[in-house]
């Protein structure tokens, strides 16, 4: 790869099998992303998008073909050093914001520092200042059910970015907000990204799409285009 990717894929397939019948999500996709690079996924439902946030973001592996993130070959790895991977390269943010329920918003944000074997004083101190920057700092103790969507979905960037990862992955973000708190988390991924981030975000709203620089179209498991804006 050259100095300034981050990731590259190659010619990857994704096959499902149900019930001894075969279905194939993705066919022969290739990508390169860039540091610093914001990219939207657009495409119909059920067009292969998610299937294709997945396979970057190391949760699940293709049929066929190769993703490298950085200096790591994923094809290669083993289902521990996948975790590794996920957790020191990837930030993922998911639609339904999938907080720990009875765990309150700091201690979301720590765990992955848990895994990461941060020290217990440094871990408290950089999930404080992440939650800090998502403009939570009046809820660290609040438990999800205490917090708006567009609050638990801040703590879900918070946790996301906390690791400081190579690449943020964010499937829908805004989709289960209203267009207020929507906007909110908008604005704080475009922060992210002036700030050097490199953040990759699949939705159905052109709105969304029209703040990233470049849009990738999929469907039927297909790159139909991809443009810089
Ligand atoms: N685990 C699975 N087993 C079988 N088929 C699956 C599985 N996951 C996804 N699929 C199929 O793969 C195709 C792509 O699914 P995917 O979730 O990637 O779509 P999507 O573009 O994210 O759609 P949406 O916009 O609705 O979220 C769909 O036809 C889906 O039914
Ligand atoms: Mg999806």
């Amino acid at each position: 790869m050259l100095p300034n990717e981050i990731l590259r894929i190659t010619n990857i397939s994704k096959e499902y099998r149900m019930d001894g019948v075969e279905f194939r999500a993705l066919s022969d996709v290739s990508l390169t992303i860039r540091k610093g690079e914001f990219v939207a996924i657009m495409g119909p439902s059920g067009s292969g998008k998610s299937t294709l946030m997945h396979i970057i973001g190391c949760l699940d592996k293709p049929t066929e073909g190769a993703v490298f993130i950085e200096e790591h070959k994923i094809s290669m790895a083993s289902e521990k050093q996948l975790a590794a991977i996920r957790n020191t390269h990837i930030g993922f943010v998911f639609q339904q914001f999938n907080l720990l329920r009875r765990t309150t918003a700091l201690a979301n944000v720590v765990l992955p520092l848990v895994y990461a074997k941060i020290p217990a004083k440094e871990r408290l101190e950089r999930a404080k200042n992440m939650l800090t920057d998502v403009g939570l700092s009046d809820k660290m103790e609040n438990f999800p059910s205490q917090l708006s969507g567009g609050q638990q979905q801040r703590v879900a960037i918070a946790r996301a970015l906390v690791t400081n990862p190579t690449i943020v992955l964010a499937d829908e973000p805004t989709g289960n907000l209203d267009s207020k708190s929507g906007a909110e988390i908008l604005n704080l991924l475009e922060k992210l990204n002036k700030n050097g981030r490199t953040i990759v975000v699949v939705t159905h709203d052109e709105h969304v799409a029209s703040h990233a620089k470049r849009i990738i179209l999929i469907a039927d498991g297909k790159i139909l285009s991809d443009k810089k804006l």
